[in-house]
């Protein structure tokens, strides 16, 4: 049975009940099969499972879709409860934010923040480790399960995480996809079926990088023949999202707009070597 707490206060309270050793599964909600995986995972990690459902004002831009974001807790705590999740924690802005906005202590990225999602949307990953350290302390776990979706998110909290002596185990999931190879993400909902079909383009160009030695060029050409994304950037770095390496093992990382949706993607690749 899952039992869905709104407060700090009811959290405590049913946090002191959970058994051994805990893992918490830091969600916005909508939850889909990409979750799903992120569950199963922390299912098998830990004793306890936490999921928390929390559209974080603090990571959205006046022009961003703060609005619109998808909102489905029923749904939600069913997918935690058959997926066997102890705990749902799903606030309210007040409830997270009491004191509002103005004056708020928040915890900021080194300078890889500033880089590819944190250049496209300035405060995006204070906004995430703000509200994920506030999650954290709340919920206390052993273990934290993020989607490689958001690889630049991940490699942030990973940081975060050491630098700050969080003592948490964060645990990497790999990125589900629908069957023709998009990456699920709570915002393809709002695609049309024509800008579902050009976002396709987007797994084509990872395809495309994976089978070349020059897999940025690759990504770029393939990219550049669907006229319906708006490419944001293309880039590579490292593994562990250090700087890009001259060969070998890499990361590809595609950010594009199909509409007004804007999708994210990410893979391995292997730079100067033909497959
Ligand atoms: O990846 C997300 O859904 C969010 O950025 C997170 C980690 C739950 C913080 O709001």
């Amino acid at each position: 049975m899952t039992l869905l707490v709104h407060t700090k206060a009811d959290l405590a309270k049913a946090r002191t009940a959970l058994a051994g050793r805990v893992a918490v599964v830091p969600t916005m909600g909508a939850l889909h099969d990409g979750h799903r995986a992120n569950l199963k995972r922390a299912k098998e990690i830990a004793d306890s499972v936490i999921v928390t459902v929390f559209v974080n004002p603090l990571q959205f831009r006046p022009n961003e879709d703060l609005d619109k974001y998808p909102r489905t807790l029923d749904a939600d705590v069913a997918m935690c409860e058959s997926e066997g999740a102890d705990l749902v924690f799903a606030p309210s802005v007040a409830e997270m934010y009491p004191e509002g906005r103005e004056g708020l202590t928040s915890v900021h990225a080194g300078p890889d923040g500033e880089l590819l999602e944190g250049a496209s949307r300035p405060g995006f990953f204070t906004g995430v480790l703000t509200v994920v350290s506030k999650l954290f302390h709340l919920t206390r776990p052993d273990a934290a399960c993020f989607g490689e979706k958001d690889f630049q998110q991940l490699a942030m909290v990973r940081r975060m995480v050491r630098d700050l002596d969080m003592g948490i185990e964060i645990v990497a999931v790999p990125t589900d996809r629908e069957a023709d190879g998009l990456a699920r993400s709570s915002r393809n909902v709002f695609l049309s079926a024509a800008e579902r079909a050009a976002a396709l383009a987007i797994p084509a160009a990872i395809e495309a990088a994976q089978a070349s030695p020059d897999p940025l060029a690759a990504a770029r050409r393939t990219l550049a023949a669907e006229p319906g994304l708006d490419v944001d950037y293309v880039a590579v770095r490292a593994s562990d999202f250090g700087p890009a390496p001259q060969r070998g093992p890499a990361r590809l990382l595609i950010a594009a707009k199909a509409g007004t949706t804007r999708l994210i993607d990410n893979a391995p690749i292997v730079i100067g070597e033909a497959r």
